[in-house]
């Protein structure tokens, strides 16, 4: 029976393998013997592409392989975004056009995942407007999904579950991963965000910020370098308020050590800093680590104190700068990212103008740029917001504009230095490998396809767009 309202489920009956091998079953039998097909289509940031791993684990311990061809497919999941309204449409509208494949496959089964799914109004969109979606949960109850999705195939019925109270305090350890890449790795050390910035959505579809235990990271840490990754990112929405809430706290720069202290050929990244909470401890680490990258992701939003107020970010512009000018003397060859959002409600174009001149007193390698998009809920969506969008287009692409000049000249200061790269693929019409520099900009030079997987030492010859280009040195 269907209502308004998601209908909970009580705790699971069995043990998770129960439902893994059930499951398992259930498709054979209806595959005749053949290995069941599964597509994840991931949407927004790297959290959600690390909880598709996840989800990949425990749909291969079911029995699934994975495609990328939707016509062969048993089973689409959509893990979905909701930061901005744009990535919110985009799904509806890819979900709403798995009709006619549904249609044509009834035995087919959907779902969506994700944060968009914690929020009511847009999991009650996909109740009533996409009736052949079979399974719908969020991002608090994702550990549950063997259990939702055993629901979903034994009782013919539609599940819609979303987190409460009680599972948005809970960590579960132990979920298998299948990682996508075979040399980047994607690590998570705390989940959901305390902070309320007054424009975004995640403290809300993503809870209460909770730390793992360290013991827990570092058994995973050292079973990714053991298996052979050299590129491991830390994730947090706010890696510098990790563990401050454990029984017994540890800060991010200790977290870090006690990683990089693992031996191995790897190299270290983390995100994401919140200004307010990076400390001058976090800086020293990085500069006296073995393994950690110079590189720093550090979204500053605006270069207003004005806006920075309104938006609840609690640094000023002149903190920010203070912070950038002690990472720069402490590690010279640092290479600095941001996000900015541009066009907050109220924003005006001088208050623009104070970004503008913050990113050429930053000189970062590279942005991460959004037209502010109202999210239901948050304070910001309940501001006056009188400037139209195609204005905020013009400032974006004002921003940009500038943006690329100040690339321009970071990439061709690199011209005649000799870089470590972590080789990534081969193009094999023109013999390019393509690789990223501690500072996570890539590089193209000419080698062979047994370089994959390896770190190399490259002298850049060229720089065009943001891309590098150069010649190995033995
Ligand atoms: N509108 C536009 N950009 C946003 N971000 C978060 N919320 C919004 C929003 N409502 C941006 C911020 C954040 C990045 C992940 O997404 O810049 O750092
Ligand atoms: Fe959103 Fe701010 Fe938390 Fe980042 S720190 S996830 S922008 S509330």
């Amino acid at each position: 029976m269907q209502t308004n309202q998601p209908a909970r489920l009580p705790e699971p009956e069995h043990p998770p393998e129960f439902y893994l091998s059930e499951i398992k079953n259930i498709m054979q039998v209806r595959r005749r013997g053949e290995a069941p097909m599964a597509l994840i289509h991931t949407y927004g940031c790297q959290q959600n592409v690390a909880d598709s791993e996840k989800i990949k684990g425990l749909l291969a311990q079911m029995g699934f392989f994975f495609t990328e061809n939707e016509e062969e497919a048993d089973f689409i999941l959509f893990n979905t975004c909701a930061v901005r309204g744009h990535a919110e449409n985009r799904v509806f509208g890819n979900v709403g056009a798995v009709k006619e494949l549904k249609h044509r496959h009834p035995q087919l089964i959907v779902a969506v995942c994700g944060c968009m799914m914690e929020e009511q109004q847009a999991s009650e969109h996909i109740r009533r407007k996409f009736p052949f979606v079979n399974l719908v949960f969020g991002t608090h109850v994702l550990h549950r999904f063997p259990e939702l999705f055993w629901t979903a195939l034994t009782e013919s019925r539609r599940v819609f579950e979303r987190g409460d109270e009680q599972e948005d305090a809970r960590i579960v350890e132990g979920l298998p991963v299948r990682r996508d890449g075979t040399s980047r790795a994607w690590l998570t050390v705390m989940y959901g965000c305390d902070n309320f910035c007054s424009y975004c959505i995640v403290p809300y579809v993503r809870g209460r910020e909770r730390s793992r235990e360290p013991e827990a990271i570092l058994q995973e840490f050292r079973s990714v370098v053991d298996g052979g990754y050299k590129d491991i990112t830390l994730l947090g929405q706010n890696v510098n308020s990790y563990g401050k809430k454990l029984a017994k706290p540890v800060s991010f720069a200790e977290l870090l050590r006690m990683l990089d202290a693992v031996d191995g050929d790897y190299r270290l990244r983390f995100m994401t800093s919140h200004p307010k909470d990076a400390t001058h401890e976090l800086i020293d680490t990085m500069a006296a680590g073995r393994h950690i990258s110079h590189h720093l992701h550090l979204p500053v939003q605006s270069g207003s104190n004005r806006v920075l107020k309104e938006m609840n970010r609690r640094y000023t512009r002149e903190k920010y700068l203070e912070l950038v000018e002690y990472a720069r003397k402490k590690i010279p060859d640092l290479s600095l990212t941001t996000d900015i959002i541009v066009g907050f409600p109220g924003e005006t174009y001088e208050e623009f103008r104070e970004t503008v001149s913050l990113i050429r007193e930053v000189g970062f390698t590279s942005l991460f740029t959004f037209i502010y998009s109202p999210r239901e809920g948050t304070r910001a969506a309940l501001l006056p917001d009188p400037i139209p969008a195609e204005e905020k287009s013009k400032w974006l692409q004002e921003l940009c504009a500038e943006q690329e000049k100040i690339s321009a000249v970071r990439c061709a200061g690199e011209v005649g230095k000799t870089c470590r790269v972590l080789v990534e693929s081969r193009n094999e019409k023109n013999g390019l490998l393509t690789g990223r520099t501690d500072g996570n900009v890539v590089v193209l030079f000419p080698g062979e396809k047994g370089m994959v997987g390896n770190f190399v030492n490259v002298k850049i010859t060229a720089a065009r767009n943001w891309i590098l280009s150069g010649e190995l040195i033995q």
